[in-house]
């Protein structure tokens, strides 16, 4: 069936970007609904700005730290208050925005005792509005749309792009729509999707099933697509590492750590850390590693098998539904990203990631199950001495904890048990009787 929706006119007419394919480097003028390169189907970038950054690194620095103290929205954005990094962000007009970004770093020091370190240190994306690090990039994207003239907007999520897709749609008046797969995803993440107006079709298949759907709906009814594949994504998500940076004081960590599911994050911190190197603002960049579910680990077997050359899709399964993804778009831009950075790329299980992410809730600061694996890789790799126990290491945590509650009740009701190997903590109501509350208090040493 064809649907009766009006098409979106070419983006280059609108919008002043223009776009490089990341394989061919063929300049495409009107990026296709899948945002792949029409001559040999990769994906497409935004093209960089002759002038791009010019003057003294010092002055930009002054700039957009200066910027924290205005009044204006775009600046309160911790992404567009970084506005002259964002390539094609001229071509977003005026942004919407729910002040995302200027995310906290909190350090870790329990964390870091038992994943046997010294210095490790969280930033909490998820401390975005809508809860995950999707919105460092969906605020580019919808801006992006919303300037077009786009009629509908969409994606293909396990969960956190929706929600951050739906109300940054919301706040601009834009339909849009929601495939999620059925029964894998968490209900909080859902609940936001529905809160934020936005149309959702659970879907009978997984996360790489949507995506294919997705491609065929975008293809008849012409919607505008904000999946990761979309390069206002990155460039909006990338300011998280220019985040970090300014928070060191320009003297970039050893080590930064993040969980990896469609690649895109990865590879979207890759670009900030490399950009603000290439363009002298850091003397070093980080060694970038990539934390993924042993049973989603495509990438992983990948490099094992093949040395990054060539990616086979995997039915995936985790109960780090976040990445529960077993044919990731962004794979080659994350394999360039570990060459550039000599990071590392490796797997945990599920019962590693539920005891890291009691570790990190025990901190006080939470995260969802996804988030959680990139502390049980920073044990992993500093067994290992890939990580030196005095290094400065951030791991990047995607996602709040009430993203999520489900898993943390199991988990402590024991149900979770068997994976974890951790002692139930119990949350079946008891009598409202005093001996019984001082029982547990006791129990819980
Ligand atoms: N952590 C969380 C909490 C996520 O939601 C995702 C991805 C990732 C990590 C992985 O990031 O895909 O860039 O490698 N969630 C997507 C979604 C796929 O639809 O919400 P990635």
């Amino acid at each position: 069936m064809r649907l009766n929706i009006s098409m979106p006119r070419p983006l280059q007419e609108l919008a002043r970007a223009s776009f490089r394919c990341s394989g061919c480097a063929s300049i495409c003028a009107a990026p296709p609904s899948d945002w792949r390169c029409p001559r040999c189907g990769e994906l497409l970038e935004l093209t960089r700005p002759a002038n791009w950054l010019p003057g003294s690194p010092s002055d930009w620095k002054e700039k957009w730290w200066n910027r924290r103290l205005s009044h204006l929205l775009q600046d309160q954005s911790g992404v567009w208050r970084f506005r002259e990094a964002i390539w094609g962000g001229e071509a977003c007009g005026a942004p919407v925005t729910l002040c995302e970004g200027n995310a906290p770093l909190y350090n870790a020091p329990r964390c870091a005792a038992w994943a046997g370190l010294e210095n490790l240190q969280a930033k909490h994306l998820g401390m975005n509005p809508t809860g995950s690090f999707k919105d460092g990039g969906m605020t580019v994207a919808v801006s992006h749309a919303h300037a077009l003239g786009a009629k509908i907007v969409a994606c293909a999520s396990t969960g956190n792009t929706s929600a951050s897709m739906a109300g940054y749609c919301a706040r601009a008046g834009l339909k849009c729509l929601v495939l999620v797969p059925a029964g894998k995803t968490s209900s909080s993440k859902l609940a936001q999707a529905l809160d934020f107006g936005a149309v959702v079709c659970e879907v009978r298949t997984d996360f790489d099933g949507c995506v294919r759907l997705l491609a065929e709906v975008a293809n008849q009814a012409g919607v505008y697509v904000v999946n990761s594949v979309n390069p206002f994504r990155l460039e909006g998500q990338k300011t998280a590492a220019l985040e970090i940076l300014e928070t060191f004081g320009w003297d970039a960590p050893d080590h930064v750590l993040v969980p990896g599911g469609n690649l895109a994050n990865a590879s979207a911190l890759g670009k900030g850390f490399l950009e603000m190197h290439e363009r002298s603002l850091v003397a070093s960049v980080p060694k970038i590693s990539i934390v993924q579910a042993a049973g989603a680990n495509p990438l992983v077997r990948s490099l094992r098998e093949s040395g990054g050359r060539e990616l086979q899709p995997l039915q995936a399964e985790t109960l780090a539904t976040a990445i529960r993804i077993g044919n990731p778009a962004s794979w080659k831009r994350a394999v360039r990203v570990l060459e550039r950075t000599g990071g590392a790329c490796l797997d945990v299980e599920d019962w590693e990631i539920a005891e890291a992410k009691a570790q990190i809730g025990r901190e006080g600061i939470g995260c969802e199950p996804a988030s959680a694996a990139v502390l049980a890789g920073a044990r992993k790799l500093a067994s290992q001495g890939f990580i030196k126990a005095g290094e400065r290491v951030v791991m990047i945590l995607t996602g709040h904890a009430l993203k999520d509650p489900d898993f943390v009740l199991r988990y402590h009701s024991g149900e979770l048990r068997n994976l974890a190997g951790a002692p139930p903590r119990g949350s079946d109501p008891i009598e409202a009787v005093a001996s019984q509350i001082l029982r547990k208090l006791e129990q819980h040493a």
